[in-house]
């Protein structure tokens, strides 16, 4: 059986790379890689693939940024071409992004089965782009691999049969388990993109620093929440340290917003490009907390039950919230909820069913037999 698999944004690497490594030298299933070119950077994309290990994509269609219709349409105009030239038995899609919809649509108008992994996950905020992908892809799909039980609920509502629906655990922490002790060894000295000098995290990791990531459009793109944010951070990072690897969109706005000065007021606001993967995990699991909107950091944080403050008003992976280190808070909490945290106080949790490293063994085996 051939299978088309999809990547095109960030998040995506981390839940791919398992896979094919399971799927690697596979006698019965063939596994070709399709990256849409959705993020293209090197520090957004590339130095994943070298870094986890992934395989170069057989195919790039380098659909790049543009406005969510154009992208969508570029993506499924080059993903239909793709599936005419190799016929394959299935489209596997992941996550939440413009590629996992766009190429699910397009699977299902040429009636080759698509498979979704991270199926049935729900904000109920359809204000969130990625909200949109996942009912568009979830209303066509033919299988559906899911991360937790709620997913399953979710999607049995919806009208999905059970037999369809495959409670698989989590890729992300298959890669978190894969390379937490390689990432301890990661760098940790990072040029401070407002202060021209270096920050090496190993000098201010014995009194603690928190780990920040804030990329969501509701969040970033207006400027009084984005102004009012700024405001908080630094606040808090008269504190403790605050370390952020700033995302672009992120970055972009700042400078429009006319942020910067206030941001460099800031001397422990400490403001690093985006990092590779190992750094990456290397920073969170030292860090005494994380304060974020993403969605892959909230699983991240509570397989490594870090307390984790969520600025969102509902979260699609609710088992970090039930089980996990995960709380969701409004803006105007952050700093109390901080100081909980400082005062010995922050969530811990549990590690949900199947975030145990063999997600990937358990896809592979199902593809198998679909
Ligand atoms: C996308 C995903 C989001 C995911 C996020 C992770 C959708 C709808 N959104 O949002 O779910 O959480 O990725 O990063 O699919 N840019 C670069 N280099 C790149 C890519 C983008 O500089 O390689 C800049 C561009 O100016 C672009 C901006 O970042 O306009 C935002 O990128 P975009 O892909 O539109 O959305 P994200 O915010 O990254």
């Amino acid at each position: 059986k051939k299978i088309l698999l999809v990547v095109g944004a960030r998040p995506n690497f981390m839940k791919i790379a398992p896979l094919m490594h399971a799927l690697q030298d596979n006698p019965h299933l063939e596994a070709i890689l399709v990256h849409t070119g959705q993020h293209y950077d090197n520090q957004m994309s590339g130095r994943f693939f070298e870094e986890l290990g992934i395989p170069a994509p057989h195919i790039n269609l380098e659909v790049g940024s543009a406005s969510h219709a154009q992208q969508t349409a570029r993506i499924m105009m080059g993903f239909e071409q793709v599936c005419l030239d190799e016929k394959p038995d299935f489209v596997l899609v992941v996550g939440d992004v413009n590629s996992t919809a766009a190429c699910t649509l397009v699977a299902a108008k040429l009636n080759i089965k698509s498979i979704h992994y991270e199926a049935g996950l729900r904000s109920r905020d359809r204000s969130m782009p990625e909200e949109i992908n996942r009912l568009v892809t979830d209303a066509i799909s033919d299988y559906f691999f899911t991360t937790s039980v709620d997913a399953d609920d979710n999607l049995l509502k919806e009208g999905v049969s059970a037999d369809q629906i495959f409670m698989v655990g989590n890729l992300m922490i298959d890669t978190l388990e894969a390379n937490l002790s390689k990432a301890q060894s990661s760098t940790q000295i990072f040029p401070l993109l407002n202060k021209g000098e270096h920050i090496n995290i190993a000098d201010i990791a014995k009194a603690g620093y928190g780990v920040m990531t804030f990329h969501r459009p509701s969040n970033v793109d207006n400027k009084e929440i984005l102004t009012q944010l700024v405001s908080i951070w630094g606040a808090i990072s008269e504190k403790i340290p605050l370390v952020f690897p700033i995302h672009p969109r992120t970055y972009k706005n700042i400078q429009q917003f006319g942020l910067l000065d206030k941001i460099n007021q800031y001397e422990h606001l400490l403001l690093i490009e985006p990092l590779g993967y190992l750094e990456f995990i290397h920073l969170v699991s030292n860090a005494t907390f994380a304060l974020t909107d993403s969605g892959g950091i909230q699983e991240e944080t509570t397989h490594l039950n870090i307390p984790c403050l969520t600025v969102r008003p509902n979260t699609e992976r609710p088992v970090t919230v039930w089980e996990g280190s995960n709380k969701l808070i409004q803006l105007n909490d952050i700093e109390q909820e901080i100081n909980l945290i400082l005062q010995g106080n922050g969530k811990k949790g549990t590690n949900p069913k199947y975030w145990d490293g063999k997600t990937a063994q358990r896809i592979v085996a199902i593809l198998e037999t679909i």
